[in-house]
Formats: structure tokens, C-alpha cells, sequence
């Protein structure tokens, strides 16, 4: 398998932009693509901010920053991935739209390349069978922010060869991450034991057991954990807590993973978490200042 020199990463939402910021910062060419130019725009400025943080800290050189910088190259045609040794997608958590899009990488990427997939829960057996080539598919799923999280989760679909496993796990060892391997089973480690809290946090609101800033101190204090659970999905999204819970749910056939209705309406509702400004808190107002209509 050739040397990894250029990432392509698809998707320029929180997750893409913090992927293709630790390949910059890690000394490789990456091609960004998002059909929606706003995204490939507020994805610059995110990565430039998150860069300046490291480097007013110390933790990175001007001109390592700046090199990363100049690193990052954006673009609306897929195309342009054509040159990129991996390709990293991190779009919406649909499997339908996913394996569209493996089907046209399929199509565009290298026949070296390995193709992979962010996805939080979604079969990385079943995206690969999309392609021609399921030995080179992979699982490469970040923690959100990617910058700052140290793991992360590798899985290996039915037919993922060695080599791909390999070449993928010295990639993120490169970005400075540990890593994990999982089989490929709905949620695969870490979101089949994190939603399931997530969701009885909703659950623990939704009964009346407490209030959300009483679940978050009480799971955050009680726990060690930087953050409540009902922050974390606002920081994570609503809408990707709910579609992780359906796949568990429908993957698992346990009735213990049913979506709590209330996260269910909260989505319906639009209240989506932080990249809506509002969601389980209300971002909108004063920070920290939660709403008193939520
Ligand atoms: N780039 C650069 N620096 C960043 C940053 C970014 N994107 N985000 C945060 N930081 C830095 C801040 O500058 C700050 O640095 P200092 O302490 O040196 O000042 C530090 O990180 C802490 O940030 P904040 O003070 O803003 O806030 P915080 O102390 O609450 O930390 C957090 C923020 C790192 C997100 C922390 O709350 C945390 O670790 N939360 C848990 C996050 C988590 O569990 N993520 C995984 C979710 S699961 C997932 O992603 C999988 C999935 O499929 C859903």
C-alpha cells in the first residue's frame, strides 16, 4: 500500500474540518470537499482558530501552523480527491447517502486508496459493499472535537484486509490519537456504551427525576466526566444521538435501545444541540444562561 502523503477528507461540518486539521498539522496535503461552499468557508475559519489556539499555547510553531495552512486545499468537485492515498468521509449519518457517495469514490479514488468512513454506527460492511474494492474499506471514526480527543476507533468491516487495518491505525498514531479496533457491530465500542447513557439522561428528564442541570452536575461531579451527558449531545447533535440510537436499536433488536420520545421531539422540534444554538440548553442567550422555556 503507497505511503500516505495526501488525505482527502468529504464533509466540511465539525468532524471533516477537525479531520483535516490534524492531517495539515501533521505535515500532509489535504483536499477538503463540501458541495456547499458556506461549509467549506466556516470550516477555514474553525480550522484557523483552532490552529491559532495551539499555537498561542505553544503546542505548535507559527510556521508549522502556517504550513498547515497552506496545506489545506478546498474544493465542491470530487474530483479533486482523485490525487488523495485515503479518503476520509464525514458526511450526514444516512447509509443510503453514504454509500452513494462510496460508490462514486469508488469510482474517482486512486485503485490504491483506501476509502473510509467517520461514521458513528453505521456498517462499514455494508458502505463497502458498495465498492469494488471492500478490502481497502475501512472504519475510522473520530471523538468529537477531533483536535482535542484523543481515540480513535478503528473497525474493521468483514472483508477489511490487514493492510488496510495497518495503514489506517499508523495514520491516526501520526495524528498523535490512541486507537481501539471494533468489530463491526451496530455503535461499534464506544457509541453502544456512551447513547445508551445519553439516553437515559433523556429519559431521566423526560420522568421528572431532575432537572438538566441537575443530571449534567450530578453526572459530571459524581462521575469525573468534563462534561454533563445532556451537554455532551448538545455538542455532539441531537440528530446524530438519535440516528446512533435507531441504528442500535434496529442492529441490536433490543427494545432497552429505544430512542427516549423526548429526544425524538427535541429533533423534531429542530432544537438540533450547539450548531443550532439550541438544543437540550439554549445557546442563543447569554452563555451558560439556560432558557426558561426549555
Ligand atoms: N481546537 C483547539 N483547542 C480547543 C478546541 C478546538 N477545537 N476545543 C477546545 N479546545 C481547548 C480550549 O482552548 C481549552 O484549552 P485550555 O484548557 O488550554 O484553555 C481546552 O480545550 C478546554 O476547552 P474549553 O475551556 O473551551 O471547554 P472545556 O474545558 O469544557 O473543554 C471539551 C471542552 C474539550 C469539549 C471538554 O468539555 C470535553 O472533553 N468534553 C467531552 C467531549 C467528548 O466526550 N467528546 C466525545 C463525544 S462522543 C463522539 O464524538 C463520538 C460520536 O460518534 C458521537
Amino acid at each position: 500500500m503507497a505511503e500516505i502523503k495526501c488525505v482527502g477528507v468529504v464533509g466540511a461540518g465539525q468532524m471533516g474540518s477537525g479531520i483535516a486539521q490534524l492531517a495539515a498539522t501533521n505535515g500532509l496535503d489535504v483536499w477538503i470537499m463540501d458541495a456547499d461552499r458556506d461549509a467549506l468557508s466556516r470550516a477555514t475559519a474553525a480550522i484557523s482558530s483552532s490552529v491559532n489556539r495551539f499555537v498561542s499555547k505553544g503546542l505548535l510553531s507559527k510556521e508549522a501552523g502556517d504550513d498547515a495552512m497552506r496545506r489545506l486545499r478546498l474544493t465542491s468537485n470530487l474530483q479533486d480527491l482523485r490525487s488523495a492515498d485515503i479518503i476520509i468521509e464525514a458526511i450526514l449519518e444516512s447509509e443510503d447517502i453514504k454509500k452513494k457517495l462510496f460508490k462514486e469514490l469508488d469510482g474517482i479514488a486512486k485503485s490504491s486508496a483506501i476509502l473510509a468512513s467517520n461514521t458513528s454506527s453505521i456498517s462499514i460492511t455494508r458502505l463497502a459493499s458498495a465498492t469494488q474494492r471492500p478490502t481497502q474499506v475501512i472504519g475510522m471514526h473520530f471523538m468529537n472535537p477531533p483536535p482535542i480527543m484523543k481515540l480513535v476507533e478503528i473497525i474493521r468491516g468483514a472483508d477489511t484486509s490487514q493492510e488496510t487495518f495497518i495503514a489506517t491505525k499508523a495514520l491516526a498514531e501520526r495524528f498523535g490519537k490512541t486507537t481501539v479496533c471494533s468489530q463491526d457491530y451496530a455503535g461499534f465500542i464506544v457509541n453502544r456504551i456512551l447513547m445508551p447513557m445519553i439516553n437515559e439522561a433523556f429519559h431521566t428528564l423526560y420522568t421528572g427525576v431532575a432537572t438538566k442541570e441537575d443530571i449534567d452536575s450530578g453526572m459530571k461531579h459524581g462521575t469525573n466526566q468534563p462534561m454533563g451527558p445532556l451537554e455532551l449531545a448538545d455538542l455532539i447533535g441531537l440528530d446524530v444521538c438519535l440516528s446512533i440510537m435507531k441504528v442500535l436499536h434496529q442492529g441490536l433488536g433490543d427494545s432497552k435501545y429505544a430512542p427516549c420520545p423526548l429526544l425524538v421531539q427535541y429533533v423534531d422540534a429542530g432544537r438540533l444541540g450547539r450548531k443550532r444554538g439550541v438544543g437540550v440548553y439554549d445557546y442563543r442567550k447569554k452563555a451558560g444562561t439556560p432558557s426558561p422555556r426549555l
